[in-house]
């Protein structure tokens, strides 16, 4: 079978990895790719929210299925955009229609969806430039920190967490009136703070059955001791140690079933990915976010965890076969640390040459943020390796990890020391 991934990251390097290794694979294809993704398939120059792009490639190379990395597609609805087209409507999707991905797409929307459903989350109301003022008052009725989130994507950066009362209603009004994060802040949800632990479920669902892939957590903030501003990720570890199993089966029970089931109650069509971030409060669950794929970095740690073939787990999603599926579990601990550019999340320079990755034993570089020149590694974007190990536990795989991160080089590169700090 013929795989095109779509995606360019960490995320999308581990799953070509992965899928490369399956003796199902045919040709595999990752657009655009990175300079890691070279070594498992073949890279598309391509702009994955193009679809007319998308499909020229799926009809040129006969692929077989298409595997959506980030949300931006989906959101955007390219799953949808298959359905409706009479030469792609057969081939398989994973990653769910423009109508489901708004439970990423619009925090206000997944919001309704946990309240419909009893799912627990935190409490929460939306407002929009119009009741601004309700806005104000229903700050006042709440007790910091104050959380405020533009509804619709704003790369991350679109949560606000504040201390202060006359700074939330300031921020308030800068998202609402002013437009601070653009569209994605005509509307805002303000929402109850959770004081607790975070940390990832991640179900693959055909919209019928699901399957739990391992758990991770991320460490999202640039500095050590979780300081200083958010990134996509700048580490993670799985599994998750305090998410014991009587803290997992809460977690079927009370947030991944009624998901579930509420998306068939809507009548929503999920194939694909579901990562809910979650906050343990007291041992129990709340929902702090959907998201419609797998996360970056939590890939590089829940992949290399599946034994199971991948090919195989994607071939039964397809098919609404995902209840027949054993899926197997490597029991050891994954940890994966990224190695940024200097400067990221803010500005930071481009094209620095990558040396020593052929000296890294008994790790894993998945490559996000790098490009080919000639037969030369450069960077070109803020996260740039994830250095993935295995061990007994996550702390034995850490250090694996920051071993070999000694043994790679790139000028003004950055990495957090203290990935699991928490744990
Ligand atoms: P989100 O994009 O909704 O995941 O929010 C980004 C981050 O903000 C989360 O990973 C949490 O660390 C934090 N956060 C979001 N909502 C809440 C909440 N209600 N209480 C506490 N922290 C929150
Ligand atoms: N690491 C968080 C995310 O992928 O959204």
């Amino acid at each position: 079978m013929n795989i095109l991934i779509l995606g360019s990251g960490g995320r999308e390097c581990t799953l070509a990895w992965k899928l490369a290794q399956s003796s199902k694979c045919g040709d595999l294809f990752i657009a655009p790719g990175n300079a890691g993704t070279v070594k498992f398939g073949t890279n598309l120059e391509l702009n994955p929210n193009d679809f007319k792009q998308v499909k020229e490639a799926v009809l040129n190379h006969d692929i077989q299925m298409v595997i959506v990395g980030p949300e931006d597609p989906l959101v955007l609805g390219i799953h949808d955009f298959f359905l409706e087209d009479n030469d792609l409507k057969n081939i398989p999707v994973i990653g769910p229609q423009k109508y489901a991905a708004q439970l990423e797409g619009s925090k206000e929307f997944a919001k309704e969806f946990m309240y419909r459903h009893d799912i627990p989350t935190a409490q929460y109301k939306s407002f929009t430039v119009e009741n601004l003022e309700e806005g104000y008052q229903f700050l006042e009725t709440l007790h910091a920190p104050y959380v405020l989130k533009a509804d619709g994507l704003a790369a991350g950066k679109g949560v606000l967490i504040l201390n202060d009362l006359q700074e939330a209603k300031k921020e308030l009004e800068e998202m609402l009136g002013q437009q601070k994060f653009g569209a994605a802040s005509s509307k805002v949800v303000i929402e109850e703070f959770l004081d607790g632990i975070e940390m990832s479920s991640f179900v693959l669902t055909d919209s019928e059955n699901y399957v739990i892939l391992p758990n991770a957590k991320d460490y999202k903030r640039i500095g050590e001791g979780d300081k200083g501003l958010n990134t996509g990720g700048m580490g993670a570890i799985s599994p998750v140690p305090f998410a014991d199993a009587e803290f997992l089966s809460k977690v079927e029970k009370r947030v991944i079933i009624p998901t579930i089931e509420g998306l068939k109650k809507d009548q929503i069509a999920y194939v694909g990915f579901i990562f809910i971030g979650l906050i343990r409060v007291n041992n129990e669950p709340y929902v702090i976010e959907y998201n419609v794929r797998m996360g970056d970095p939590e890939t590089e740690v829940v992949i290399p965890r599946i034994k199971s073939d991948l090919v195989e787990l994607f071939k039964a999603t397809a098919d609404k076969k995902l209840n027949n599926f054993n899926l197997d579990i490597d029991q050891r601990s994954a940890t994966t640390v990224m190695m940024v550019s200097g400067g990221y999340p803010e500005a930071y320079d481009k094209g620095m040459q990558i040396t020593g990755l052929e000296k890294v034993e008994d790790s894993i570089v998945f490559q996000a943020g790098t490009k080919l020149s000639g037969d030369k590694i450069l960077t070109s974007g803020g996260r740039v390796l994830a250095v993935t190990s295995y061990g007994v536990d996550f702390k034995q795989a850490l250090k694996q990890s920051y071993k070999n991160i000694e043994k790679i080089h790139f000028d003004k590169m950055n990495y957090r020391t203290d990935i699991g700090f928490d744990l």
